[in-house]
Order: structure tokens, then sequence, then C-alpha cells
């Protein structure tokens, strides 16, 4: 066996095989170490390159393409996927300079197959999951976790149990879940406190948890990574943007860019920016004050995916931002719902939660920390149609507190061609 679980804090390991979340003797978050030293021969840019275009299974995959740096041993036939990843990296020169940089790339995990990028963690996780042998998998969510845990149990004859907060997921998400047949669980609760209860059930009831705290999930997502870089042909950006909410996906980036450059696949670790949103910031002050304090807060915020104010991942996330230089920038519903707006003018589009990455890259130039001369790739996390509500919402101007700078309104006419015509002829169209 070439992979184990180890505590990032004491250093404590653990068999694989054992369905353990945190370390038993200090608490501390686990990490998956593969044993690099065995493995070292097999990992080159070439093997990862000549899988490009694979039909089969699971090469295929923009997850398992990286197998040797994701989950070395897992047999081939217990892999659950879609398969997902092969996500776009698009070059936006237009947004680019509406941000104040030379270059300007933006990931497009909603492309992934629930709409996402857990697609990413749930194969990896719900793979595991079968490995171990467990029936049962569960998660608390804001909606996106839920809906990949949904689908990717399904696939995998498991039963889903998905924690859903009782307000405020999008209608997208909370469709999904329901349609992939999960077992949903509405919650007169908020998400850090879904959490704890899905993490204490699942104890009692031997249901395999598949929320970010599972080391597993992040393996899978350090594929995010893995791809773009593979994509810009193995030369690394200056800077990796990306939203920030339980942080598990920013814990992840930190482990695959610590790992690529210790293994000599990139030369160099961009530096990573961490966006939250102004109400569920929590990771931003702390940063703010040196990483002296961590103090969780009530959040809110209209970018629901993010709606978190207790990132379990937190010192992951702090460990990440060290090994990479990184920066956390917050940013207002404002400026998210802006940013929004012009990501999806672009033709491209995102849910609120990942426009963070447009708005927190223009605002980090602002601020002089990212240079206008450097090349930034900023992941988008979700897919434009999880949230309908918030996009008609700023359109039409009915959200609280937020002016829609680049409204798109939509013309009302009868059914007469005279009137057709006229509304054509004037056409006062949004601009970035
Ligand atoms: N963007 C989207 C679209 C998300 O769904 C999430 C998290 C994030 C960003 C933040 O990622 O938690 O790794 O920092 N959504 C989780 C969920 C919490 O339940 O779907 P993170």
């Amino acid at each position: 066996m070439t992979s184990i679980l180890q505590c990032m804090d004491c250093g404590a390991t653990y068999p694989i095989h054992h369905v353990v979340y945190s370390c038993a003797s200090c608490g501390g978050l686990l990490d998956v170490q593969h044993d690099w030293d065995a493995l070292r021969p097999q990992l080159t840019r070439e093997r990862f390159d000549t899988r490009l275009g694979a039909l089969d299974t699971p090469y295929n995959s923009g997850v398992w393409r990286y197998q040797e740096l994701i989950y070395p041993d897992i047999p081939h036939d217990l892999i659950v996927t879609k398969p997902e990843g092969n996500t776009n990296l698009y070059n936006l020169p237009k947004l680019a300079q509406w941000a104040g940089v030379r270059e300007l790339r933006l990931k497009h995990e909603g492309e992934n197959p629930t709409g996402s990028f857990k697609d990413r963690g749930m194969t990896s996780g719900v793979s595991h999951a079968r490995v171990l042998g467990m029936t049962r998998v569960a998660c608390a969510s804001t909606g996106n976790t839920s809906s990949a845990l949904a689908s990717y149990a399904a696939l995998a004859d498991l039963e889903g149990i998905i924690f859903l907060q009782n307000r405020q997921i999008a209608l997208g998400k909370l469709a999904q879940g329901i349609a992939y047949g999960a077992t949903c669980l509405q919650i007169n609760a908020d998400f850090d406190r879904n959490l704890e209860l899905v993490r204490a059930v699942s104890e009692e009831l031997n249901i395999y948890v598949l929320n970010s705290i599972n080391p597993f999930r992040l393996e899978g997502q350090k594929s995010i990574i893995f791809e773009t870089i593979q994509q810009l042909s193995w030369q690394v950006p200056d800077w990796i943007v990306c939203p920030g909410g339980n942080l598990g996906n920013s814990s992840a980036f930190g482990k695959a860019l610590y790992e690529l450059y210790t293994l000599g696949l990139i030369d160099r670790i961009p530096r990573l920016a961490i966006i939250q949103a102004e109400g569920a910031s929590p990771l931003y002050h702390s940063y703010q004050n040196g990483f002296q304090s961590f103090q969780p807060m009530k959040a809110e915020t209209i970018a629901t995916a993010i709606k978190i104010g207790n990132p379990v991942n937190y010192p992951k996330a702090v460990r990440a931002l060290k090994w990479t230089n990184g920066v956390v920038e917050m940013v207002t519903d404002q400026e998210i719902m802006d940013a929004k707006a012009l990501i999806d003018a672009a033709g491209i589009g995102c849910e609120p939660a990942s426009a963070c990455s447009l708005a927190g890259t223009r605002k980090l130039v602002e601020a002089g920390i990212i240079q206008a001369h450097e090349r930034v790739v900023g992941i988008l996390t979700g897919h434009v149609m999880k949230d309908p509500d918030a996009t008609i919402g700023y359109h039409s101007n009915t959200l609280e507190d937020i002016t829609p700078h680049y409204a798109n309104r939509i013309y009302q006419a009868g059914d007469d061609i005279e009137e057709i015509k006229r509304v054509l002829s004037k056409q006062p169209q949004p601009q970035a």
C-alpha cells in the first residue's frame, strides 16, 4: 500500500482503511499521504500527457488521468466516475482588461457533470467509500456537494443522504439532490451546524461522511490544479484565484502545488489568492491579524454556496497560504453580482460564489498586490444554471441592497411586428 492517513499537526498515522476524519490523539485534520519515493519514477509530465484524449475509463477522467498523484492503489473496478474534469480554461482578454491584468484565464469547474467542482472530490470520495465497503454516504451542504454526492451515490448504488440548510439553498441545487434520488433532509439550521450534525449522526449510524473534512475528497480536487497547469503546457501562472467557503478547495490547491513542486513537475509555485464574501469572511479577518486568532462568524451572503462562518479546513487553508505565499481578500455581494454579470455576459456564465475569483482579482490589482503584468488563473466553481433566482433578481433589480450595474433588461412587446421593430431599433446592451 503506498498511501496512509497522516495528522497535519502531530504526524500520527492511520491506515487508509480506517474510517477516521480527524486525528484520534490530537484532533488535527488528516491528509492522505502517498509514498512518493516508491511512486517517483512514474510521476512524469509525459505519462499524464500521454493520457490526454484517452477514451478508456478511468483515464478519460480529468481526475483519474493523474491517478498516481491522487489515489495510486485503487482498483479500477471500484472507481465511480462520470467522467469528470476536462473542463475548459478560457482566455478572456476583455475580463482581463476589466480586472486590470495582462492575462486572465478562467477555469470553468461548472462544466463538470453535476455543474460544480465537487464532482472531482466526489469521484475520489465515493470510490473510497466503495473501497471501505460503506453502503451509506452523507454530507451537509450549501447545495453543490449534495448534488454531486447524490449523483455519484446513485451511480455507485449507495444510499446518499444530504443535510440541507433550511433556507437559501439555490433552486438548481435543491432540484438536483431530489432528482438524483438522495435521502433529502432539510434541517432548521445553517451549514455550519448541519456539518456538526451530519458528523455526529454518521458516527452513530456507520455512515461515511463526504464533506471536505474527508481527505479523500481533497485528493480528487487537487486535479483542478494539475489539469490547469497541464493545459498551460506545465507553465505555471503567477496567481491562482479561487473563492473560499469551507476552504476545502483552497486546501487541496495548496497541497497540489506543494506536491507538484517537491516532485519536480513544476519549477515554481504560483501564489494563491482566496476570496471570501464579506458576510462570510472569517479567514480574511484571521489573515488580517497574521493568523493570531480565528473567530467564527454567523454567515450571510447572496453567494449561498460560500455562506459558511466556521470553515472546518481553516488550518489546511492557512498551510496552503504559507506554502504559496498566498493572500486573502474579501468582496461585497455587490462586487460579486457585478462580476458575475460580466462573466455571464461574456458567454461563460457562473453562479454567484464563483464570481469572487474575478471580483477578487480586480480588488487585488487595485490594492497593488496582483501586478498588471502578471498572469492570473481564476477558478469558476459552479455553473450559471445553479442559481437562477440570483441571476434573474439581479437583472430585474429586485435584489435587496444590490444595484445592477450591468443589467440586461428584458423588453416587453405585444404580438405586433411594428412594436417589435420599434423595440429592436433601440438596443442598449450592458458593456464591460
Ligand atoms: N464555490 C462553490 C460554487 C461552492 O459550492 C463552494 C462550496 C465553494 C465555492 C467553496 O469551496 O468550501 O472548498 O471553500 N460549496 C460547499 C457545498 C460548501 O456544500 O456545496 P470550499
